[in-house]
């Protein structure tokens, strides 16, 4: 895995502020007052802190924007970063500033001189989101985000309070090292290996293989895989962390390229199939997440990993094939592809678990780029109070998602003349059609959420708080959602 930034809580010591290598960065109030350690780096540097408040560059910077004083005399530092310091009680805007101070400090250590500062615990998690680089595959891996140190005048408290937002950290990073990865690294095999080794965190881990997906019936799932050298496998994760309850499920679209199959796609951009896994590699980052923290709760995630490859033995259009449900459907086109792995995942999980409730999450349909861009993920599902509750989650962690509707003038849609249902009704509502597929899949009383991620996966240039590349949207919203639910 990517390692995680070298992040340490250290208590304030201004005493050797002068050998302090690297950045430092202070905290001035917008009305322009000096923080205990803005004053002491002010002192030692000839009052260029002071300069940087009374310039024009500051008057016209908003809350939360750096300004920098370079090679300042008096410091060991080779800059300071002033941060105009806006309230403390907005965790975005604090983690947006942790994110700034990543991206200025580079590969150079950095010292952040936070005080009596109550949002260090959001600025850590900023500065680690946004300090990850994904460099396994360069032969220079270049520098390292340099480490950071983040000074308090209760380090403890401080370090007690980030530890949560450290453990999702993890697992977002762990979600982006398997968005990120290519498709001919990240292979079915590879997956379930990087899943069987969370075992070592407490989490259970079993690996389905084909011939037990066959003796269970989910000939729509294996379908899919079956134009692949890649074995097709089911991984379930459990976290038994709230007793006896019955789980809640979690299930992931797990397809490690997607070339279209028979029904191939364009050539332009089809290298951006490798993060088609990134429903399995959410799931995956939210159950360790829950490891990490020891959540008391009980969560089951299930992936369907496959690949989708055009070949002599792969499926066809026109094709029937029979769900372990056992619902008939129609293969229109084999790059609808995702439906049918999950069709067979949420069935089972069903059958074997019984779960209090479900949410998929899949890059399911490029309508759902037309519809909501990169900016929200799409929201569908069963039940509101569900649905709801999601939203809140994302809202409180600023995470964009949109609720979207379903209904049966859409299942229509998808009615087929031959067999029970076909995985596509082209492309008007191409992403809620998608959805209607799912739903025939989930049982009436089981609440349930379908999230699209094909937009918030990933993306082609940097966000506040995650370079170019994954994201690991979904993990923080699922995490609080899961807090929220079972363990308050
Ligand atoms: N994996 C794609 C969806 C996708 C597209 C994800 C772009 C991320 C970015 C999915 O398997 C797919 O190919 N969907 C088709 C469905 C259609 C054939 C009904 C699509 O969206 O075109
Ligand atoms: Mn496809
Ligand atoms: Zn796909």
């Amino acid at each position: 895995m990517t390692d995680m930034t070298d992040i340490r809580f250290d208590a304030m010591d201004l005493d050797t502020l002068a050998e302090v290598t690297g950045a430092i960065a202070v905290f001035v109030e917008e009305d322009g007052t000096l923080s205990a350690g803005a004053k002491a780096v002010d002192d030692l540097a000839g009052g260029s802190v002071t300069r940087v408040v009374s310039s024009k560059g500051f008057a016209s910077a908003k809350a939360g924007d750096l300004r920098s004083v370079n090679f300042p005399a008096g410091l060991a530092a080779d800059l300071v970063l002033v941060v105009k310091a806006g309230p403390q009680d907005d965790p975005a805007a604090a983690r947006k500033l942790g994110g700034k101070l990543a991206v200025a400090q580079k590969d150079s250590a950095l010292t952040v001189l936070a005080g009596d500062r109550a949002d260090l615990s959001d600025i850590a998690l900023g500065l680690v989101l946004r300090g990850y680089r994904f460099t396994d595959h360069k032969t220079d891996k270049g520098k390292d985000q340099g480490p950071v140190s983040l000074r308090s005048d209760t380090p403890e408290e401080a370090a007690k309070a980030a530890r949560t937002g450290m453990a999702v950290a993890e697992g977002i990073y762990f979600t982006r090292d398997l968005i990120n990865a290519p498709g001919n690294v990240l292979t079915t095999d590879d997956f379930a290996a990087r899943l069987a080794a969370m075992q070592d965190l407490g989490l259970e881990v079993e690996i389905l293989e084909e011939d037990e997906l066959k003796r269970l019936g989910m000939g729509a799932l294996l379908a899919v895989g079956q134009g692949s050298e890649a074995p097709s496998k089911v991984v379930v994760m459990q976290w038994n962390g709230g007793g006896d309850a019955a789980p809640f499920a979690l299930v992931g679209k797990g397809v490690t390229f997607d070339t279209g199959g028979i029904s191939i796609k364009p050539g332009a951009g089809m290298e951006d199939m490798t993060m088609d896994m990134g429903g399995a590699g959410t799931v995956a980052g939210v159950m360790r997440t829950l490891a990490l923290r020891k959540a008391k709760a009980n969560v089951v995630g299930l992936v369907g990993l496959v690949e989708n490859m055009p070949d002599g033995r792969a499926y066809k259009p026109g094709d029937v094939v029979t769900s372990m449900k056992g619902d008939t459907i129609e293969v229109i086109n084999t790059d609808a592809e995702g439906r049918l792995v999950l069709a067979d995942v949420l069935w089972y999980a069903q059958d074997r678990f019984k779960p209090t409730g479900i949410i998929d999450l899949a890059t399911l349909t490029g309508a759902m780029l037309v519809a909501l861009g990169h900016e929200r993920a799409g929201v569908f599902g069963n039940s509101d109070a569900l649905a709801e509750d999601f939203l809140a989650a994302c809202a409180a962690e600023g995470e964009g998602a949109w609720r979207m509707p379903m209904g049966s003038a859409y299942d229509k849609i998808i009615d087929s003349h031959i067999a029970d249902v076909k995985n596509s009704g082209g492309r008007m509502a191409g992403s809620i059609t998608a959805a209607q597929f799912l739903g025939r899949f989930v049982k009436d009383d089981v609440p349930w959420c379908h999230l699209d991620i094909a937009g918030t996966a990933s993306r082609s240039s940097a966000t506040d708080l995650a370079p170019k590349g994954a994201t690991g949207w979904g993990v923080l919203a699922l995490n609080r959602l899961i807090a929220d639910r079972f363990e308050s």
